[in-house]
């Protein structure tokens, strides 16, 4: 009795963990839901899947079936009364024919649905709206080059905007090591490789906001490299524009004042890193010019606001193990007055 207890006990955990990881499947509304693409390349890629998926299952069957079979058919004390092995052979031509020709035709029917796929989805679109994706341990940027609709160049992080409709073409860089750029329900993976540009395309049916992450594993907060994706009406798309171009707001308050001698003095030294237009060009860090447009911080992890500014202000690398942000050790004092002019960079 005591030992089948603890046998169920031992068993209890691995139970909860495994339905624990089959509920995980079952979220509803699931952000990053590869099954539920909400973009015609989402849908390609998606039945190019299930057809794979479907060939597989078909094999799955055949192959399972067969080794049943066998295993029945020829397991022990059914042979012959004396239980010897059975006949050897070697060598059947027509046998190694058909089996030759069985899988190459499997793989004819799984490859030139996915190659064709590959080589359309290769292709860049025509009038599309160019975005440079900048791959960082761990953050992402988004550089817009001046074009028609863009009156001069755009630096964002970890929050891409475009217009609902309207193609995405991006080019993708990275500064460090590799990174793969995934929006889950709009396109499928593509790596940034530094020092080897790749390119992929979007473009979104709805006016919705998306989740995208890092899916390349590339330190130790890949996890927490991800990103948004707003996908905004015409109109609201080319306000985003204008805010974006223009100059930084200038602090009144002292303690924003206070604030912005602290991000150019030289024994903090933030203005190595990070741009503020008008005050500072450093471009290892997010550009700050209008931080407070976006809603998340930190490679999306954190939600914008006074506290998890002054969390991370505090200490960086605690919030986000591996950031290149040190902890600059500063004092209470001197994080709200950083944290007060931030929050007026609109
Ligand atoms: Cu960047 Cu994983």
């Amino acid at each position: 009795m005591a030992s089948r207890r603890s046998l169920s006990s031992r068993l209890f955990i691995p139970t909860v963990l495994l339905f624990g990881l089959l509920l995980s499947g079952c979220a509803k509304n699931a952000k990053q839901d590869t099954l539920e693409p909400d973009s015609q390349v989402g849908r390609d890629i998606l039945s190019v899947f299930l057809h794979s998926f479907w060939v597989a299952v078909v094999v799955f069957v055949i192959v399972e079936f067969a080794l049943f079979w066998a295993i029945w058919k020829y397991r022990a004390g059914r042979r012959s009364a004396d239980d010897r092995d059975p006949v050897q052979t070697h060598g059947n031509t027509k046998l190694e024919i058909i089996l030759t020709i069985i899988p190459a035709i499997t793989l004819i029917i799984l490859g030139v649905p996915s190659t064709k796929l590959i080589f359309q989805l290769d292709k860049r679109p025509t009038d599309a709206l160019k975005v440079e994706v900048i791959a960082h341990r761990f953050w992402w940027e988004f550089h817009y080059p001046a074009q028609e609709g863009i009156p001069e160049d755009i630096y964002t992080a970890n929050e891409l905007h475009v217009p609902v409709g309207k193609a995405i073409d991006i080019d993708l860089t990275g500064t460090d090591v590799i990174h793969s750029f995934w929006f889950p329900r709009l396109n499928g993976k593509r790596d940034v490789i530094p020092g080897h540009p790749t390119h992929i395309h979007l473009q979104t049916e709805e006016v919705k906001e998306y989740w995208g992450q890092c899916a390349e594993f590339c330190g130790l907060s890949h996890a927490n490299m991800r990103m948004r994706l707003v996908s905004q009406s015409p109109n609201d798309f080319e306000t985003w524009v204008q805010d974006q171009t223009a100059e930084a707001v200038e602090p009144s308050s002292e303690d924003a004042k206070a604030g912005q001698e602290l991000f150019k003095s030289e024994t903090l030294g933030c203005f190595g890193c990070h741009t503020i237009k008008g005050v500072s060009n450093g471009r290892i860090g997010p550009d700050l010019t209008h931080l407070m447009s976006r809603n998340t911080f930190a490679g999306s992890v954190y939600d914008m606001s006074e506290v998890n500014l002054a969390d991370w202000l505090r200490d960086p690398t605690k919030e986000k193990p591996g950031s290149v942000m040190p902890n600059l050790n500063l004092s209470e004092d001197d994080i709200s007055n950083l944290v007060a002019y931030l929050t007026t960079l609109k």
